[in-house]
């Protein structure tokens, strides 16, 4: 039965805004980080049942969650495919609010191209995996990715590829925070925000600037000028997202004391610099012999629950 293994991957310029809903397409490049020591496991054996069925750590997954899994695997196979059964588990609780669908849609994109018998190129892996999750899309690729919109005879079409020639190493401190209110899932936040934010024709062309800038800063090596491209652009999206009507405001407070935070360190001659999804939690970058520290520190911040670190992992692959 094939299984495979995706991690997740950390965006340093954001995709927040789709194109094409129904295609999934986002109206902006990105870019990010795959993260190591973070992933999701998945199975997928084709079975002669009714229904597709799905277990996440173990237990049955939600009628939502299955519903939008047999959609996906509809995209592997067609419609009247055998229906499989699929077991995944990962190494981060999904309800942390890490970017648990990167890892969840690369893995099963792999695992379900198996089980169906369809071998795909990496570039058209990337496609698939999109289709169930943006963000997905860079974790079928390792290290440094970039997501490439490109216009085909079929029209737009967007997917990942690995960025070359980074002369630099960056791990991650990511501090998870308790949050008080449910979350706004990032489908549901980037369509409120590009319905109704004003900034965000600004927002997209800052991407647009953003990403040139940070592949020159990884090929030089320049954590500055880095750090300051990636704490713009996280702040960036989060004030399109503010400024949608109602705002969308993901910070707890424990997201303002770790920046505060992290800009102290960064003062004192750490390099770190601070990133944040559509969710409260913080993620530092650091250089690899400097993460431990920072890492540290962000555990004294007052409503931080746990900090993880990472190195860069690899691309999503079958583990059996
Ligand atoms: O892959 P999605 O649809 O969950 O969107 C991810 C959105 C952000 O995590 C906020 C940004 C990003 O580029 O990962």
């Amino acid at each position: 039965m094939p299984e495979a293994l995706a991690h997740p991957n950390i965006a340093l310029v954001k995709y927040w805004g789709k194109s094409d809903p129904e295609k999934n397409l986002p109206a902006a490049e990105s870019l990010s980080l795959t993260l190591a020591s973070l992933f999701t496991r998945t199975s997928v054996e084709l079975r002669d049942q009714p229904t597709d069925s799905l277990s996440i750590d173990g237990r049955e997954a939600t009628e939502k969650v299955r519903a939008r899994v047999c959609r996906f695997l509809d995209l592997v196979a067609g419609p009247s495919r055998t229906r499989a059964a699929m077991h995944s588990t990962t190494n981060f609780r999904m309800s942390s609010g890490l970017a648990s669908s990167a890892s969840a849609f690369a893995a099963l994109a792999v695992a379900a191209c198996a089980a169906y018998g369809k071998s795909l190129s990496l570039r058209e892996l990337s496609i698939l995996a999109r289709r169930g999750s943006g963000s997905a899309a860079r974790s079928i690729f390792g290290e440094f990715v970039r997501v490439r919109i490109e216009q085909t005879d079929q029209g737009t079409e967007a997917f990942a590829e690995p960025i070359t020639g980074a002369t630099i190493e960056l791990h991650a401190a990511i501090a998870l925070v308790g949050a008080s209110e449910k979350e706004i899932g990032s489908t549901e936040g980037m369509e409120h925000t590009r319905a109704t934010s004003p900034y965000h024709e600004a927002w997209l062309r800052l991407v647009a600037r953003d990403l040139a800038r940070t592949e020159v800063a990884l090929r030089q090596a320049d954590f500055a000028t880095l750090s300051e491209i990636i704490e713009g652009n996280a702040l960036a999206m989060h004030a399109d997202a503010m400024a949608a009507r109602p705002g969308i405001i993901y910070f707890e407070p424990a997201t303002l004391l770790l920046i505060r935070r992290i800009r102290e360190l960064r003062a004192s001659g750490l390099d770190a610099a601070f990133t944040i999804d559509a969710g409260p939690n913080v993620v530092a970058l650091a250089r690899p012999d400097q993460v431990a520290s920072v890492a540290n520190a962000l555990a004294e911040v007052p409503g931080v629950v746990r900090v993880l670190t990472s190195g860069p992992g690899k691309g999503a692959r079958l583990v059996g």
